[in-house]
């Protein structure tokens, strides 16, 4: 019950749009830097430099979400852009998560698709992949349209489907072939459309994991529960799917000493690294997905 209200009332606070646009002022507070790696290019490129060193690859993503302002999702792209750029004059091993909302997705399609295309083109001439995160629902079904669109012409760009919707095994079908992240799922959702308890999350996301294993796409599990990972190793053991086939992701910040113990066991794990100004409605879902992340917050209240 607590949890609940918890998880809610952080929910709630990460879409406040007051709170979202003071935070961008304040650098990282509230113990966000655990989580979150800095606010420039610079600073993202030197952790992940870090992480690589220690066997991990990485993902990173520049933080922002839910622009209303085409000249942010200009400048959001432009980011993006150079942090690609930067990937590769680094010789880092990382690619890159980006958020349609943030490229313009709520403004005007076509501002979004074509700052895509500006993405993937200096992605692919830097050889690198570039994953699409999902976000709400109300933007799912126009992320599956845009990807099926870019995927035309470029074919190293995914995208992301969360287990707690009802039709994730459905729309999967549609999706053979396709680099997939899949996850539970993250923002407050109805009924209507997501199952809301625990049991029934978890039992669908080991589902889709399996189908898309099983299709032979190559399969990356973003998840930080040690069950459903423990499954998947033995699902894929049992099924003859070499580690070549998928991967495990997991946030910066989050179970690091398990991170580096799946390496060692001869996994991917992939770290996805977040960094820019706009890290508050991020920071806010991590602390509504894990109430026992609030110290964290706590921690960086204090520690001032
Ligand atoms: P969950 O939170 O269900 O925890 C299950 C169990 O794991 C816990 O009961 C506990 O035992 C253990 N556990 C979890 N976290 C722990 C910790 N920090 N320390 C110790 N034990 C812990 N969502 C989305 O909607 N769109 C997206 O694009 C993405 N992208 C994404 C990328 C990556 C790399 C990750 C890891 C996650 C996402 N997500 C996401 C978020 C995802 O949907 C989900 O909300 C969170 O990962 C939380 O679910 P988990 O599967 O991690 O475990």
């Amino acid at each position: 019950m607590v949890e609940k209200i918890s998880k809610n009332f952080f929910l709630y606070l990460s879409k406040n749009k007051v709170l979202n646009k003071g935070a961008k002022k304040w650098g990282l507070k509230l113990g966000a830097s655990q989580v979150v790696a800095g606010t420039t290019i610079h600073q993202v490129i030197k952790v992940v430099k870090g992480l690589n060193q220690k066997g991990l690859v990485c993902t990173v993503d520049h933080l922002g979400e839910f622009v209303m302002n085409p000249a942010e999702a200009t400048e959001a792209t432009d980011i993006c852009v150079q942090t690609l750029e930067a990937i590769a004059v680094s010789g880092v091993n990382c690619n890159l998560s980006v958020k349609l909302t943030q490229l313009g997705l709520d403004i005007d399609r076509s501002l979004c698709v074509n700052n895509m295309l500006k993405i993937l083109e200096v992605a692919k001439k830097t050889n690198n992949f570039v994953r699409i995160d999902m976000e709400d629902y109300s933007h799912y079904e126009q992320t599956l349209e845009i990807l099926a669109e870019l995927r035309q012409s470029y074919p190293n760009v995914g995208t992301v489907i969360q287990a707690y919707f009802y039709r994730a095994q459905d729309d999967l079908k549609n999706l053979k072939g396709v680099p997939l992240r899949l996850v539970k799922g993250a923002y407050k959702e109805s009924g209507e459309v997501a199952y809301q308890n625990k049991e029934e999350i978890d039992e669908n996301y080991l589902t889709i994991i399996k189908q898309h294993l099983l299709t032979g796409s190559y399969t990356a599990i973003a998840s930080h529960d040690h069950v459903i990972i423990e499954k998947v190793k033995q699902f894929c053991k049992e099924n003859n799917i070499p580690k070549t086939q998928f991967e495990f992701q997991m946030l910066y910040g989050f179970r690091a000493d398990v991170q580096e113990e799946i390496v060692s066991q001869g996994y991917t794990m992939r770290v996805y690294v977040p960094f820019g100004k706009d890290w508050y409605g991020y920071f806010m879902r991590r602390l509504a997905e894990r109430p026992q992340n609030v110290s964290f917050a706590l921690r960086g209240l204090f520690s001032k």
